[in-house]
């Protein structure tokens, strides 16, 4: 069922079929002008507009041509007199999804509604899926039974209906982008785009491109229109991860979106209307960060309605035996292999092992474990090599000159943290406080590889 805007100028017309619309399950308004209509949609969110092609003041074909611009994801639904096809061949190149000839029989309306619809939820779930591929994980839930992870399940169902904004600290790799693929996928926006922006791994300009879109000739390079991620998530959710990452001054500009629900492309002074829900994350201290000035105040009050906070794996070790035999059953499958058994000493081990990058730690252990499993069982000693000298086993002496020792353990810390990053450079050099050039140079230096 969708949120639909009438318009025409006929006021009886608007009258019955918002009626009918209604009755149908649709949220219907209506707007007698063109002008009515673009200020309509600076304040609410539609999925289909249905226009009028012949209204006085601003036509359907002018009109259809500021919405085609400024809001390119609306379906437009356009009607037409019988007299005036040429106006709805016109109205089909400049991008309406399709033309009613008036008078317009009811069942032909609510027939190309649903089929708009269809559309629609295609749009978005292409959006979505789009970026759901650029992460591997698909299925949203955390496993475990600890009375932690049985809370946050809880706290996820009883906030998702909302649209407040939500947000998620904790520490690397505790779940929480798996969080936010809950939040959005138990609302009611699920039919609509989820899009996941990362603030760390972009320039500051770029990030502002991204996030704000442009028009064609803003800056140099921008050679076209490009819808930013605040317009493509409409209907659906928005998801700043690194949030502590975002610069001071697109802090500013992120706090003026979220107090107007407005805001404009680069290049351009119109403000559009948009629909979404946030959801940031951070591994950073918000209030360290305010305090040290690097992150607004003002921002942090308004991006903290509903906080969630994520437990570091040793806090919960309860989970350990369910999350390595969740992965391994992932991995098995996915290499198309049985899954390896480990025995009772190998859990144990891993029981007690703290865990410093969580639940992805866990999860690429068991990738390792598959990737050189030769049937059978997994035993202690097959795990300490997996896991590195951090599992139970003293790290061996370095030996020669204390340059060499240094070169050992940086390589193998190196190595650990960029492991436990997923090999995400950026994201690496920034837990270091190093620079992602320096990160590159010791990468090269002790010819570090993905394991
Ligand atoms: N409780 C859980 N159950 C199943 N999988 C989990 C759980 N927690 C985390 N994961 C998995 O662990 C990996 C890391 O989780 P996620 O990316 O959500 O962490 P994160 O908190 O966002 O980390 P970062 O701060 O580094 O971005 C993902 O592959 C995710 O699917
Ligand atoms: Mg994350």
């Amino acid at each position: 069922m969708s949120q639909i805007l009438l318009v025409d100028d006929d006021a009886s017309f608007l009258c019955v079929y918002s009626e009918i619309l209604e009755t149908n399950g649709h949220t219907v308004q209506t707007a007698t002008s063109g002008q009515a209509c673009l200020d309509l949609l600076q304040k609410e969110f539609f999925e289909i507009v249905v226009i009028d092609m012949l209204m006085p003041e601003m036509n359907g074909i002018e009109l259809l041509r500021h919405l085609r611009h400024d809001y390119p994801h609306m379906m437009v639904l356009v009607l037409t007199g019988e007299g005036s096809i040429s106006n709805a061949v016109e109205a089909m190149e400049l991008g309406a999804f399709t033309y009613m000839v008036k008078p317009v029989e009811i069942e032909t309306l609510l027939h190309n509604i649903r089929r708009a619809e269809e559309f629609y939820r295609l749009s978005s779930e292409n959006t979505s899926l789009r970026s759901k591929l650029s992460h591997r994980d698909t299925s949203p839930t955390l496993v475990g039974h600890s009375s932690y992870i049985r809370n946050m399940i809880e706290d996820i169902q009883q906030i998702a209906p909302a649209s407040s904004s939500v947000l998620i600290t904790g520490e690397s790799g505790t779940g929480k982008e798996v969080i936010v693929d809950m939040i959005h996928s138990a609302s009611p926006r699920c039919k609509g785009p989820l899009v996941k922006v990362n603030c760390g791994a972009l320039s500051e300009s770029l990030l502002e491109s991204e996030l704000f879109g442009y028009e064609k000739g803003a800056f140099t390079g921008a050679t076209a229109r490009k819808i930013g991620y605040f317009e493509l998530s409409s209907g659906g959710t928005l998801f700043l991860d690194e949030i502590g990452d975002l610069p001071l001054h697109l802090q500013h500009k992120l706090l003026r979106v979220l107090q107007e629900k407005c805001f404009a492309r680069v290049g351009s002074t119109k403000s559009i209307y948009s629909d979404f829900r946030l959801i940031c994350a951070t591994n950073k201290d918000l209030k360290e960060e305010i305090s040290a000035g690097s992150f607004r105040e003002d921002l942090y009050y308004r991006l903290n309605v509903i906080r969630l906070i994520t437990s570091p794996l040793r806090e919960h070790p309860e989970d350990i035996p369910d999350l390595v035999q969740h992965f391994l059953t992932f991995y098995a499958q996915e290499m198309n292999k049985k899954p390896v058994e480990l025995l009772p000493a190998a859990m144990e081990l891993l029981q007690q092992y703290s865990w410093p990058g969580n639940v992805r730690e866990v999860k690429n252990l068991c990738e390792r474990l598959m990737v050189f499993a030769r049937g059978g069982c997994v035993d202690a000693d097959a795990i300490r090599t997996r896991l590195g000298e951090d599992c139970g086993k003293p790290a061996e002496e370095p030996s020669g000159t204390l340059r060499d020792a240094d070169d050992q353990f940086q390589a193998s810390f190196l190595a650990k943290r960029l492991e436990e990053q997923h090999w995400n450079i950026s994201r690496t050099a920034q837990l270091l406080g190093i620079s992602r050039k320096t990160l590159q140079l010791k990468i090269k230096q002790y010819q570090l590889k993905p394991l």
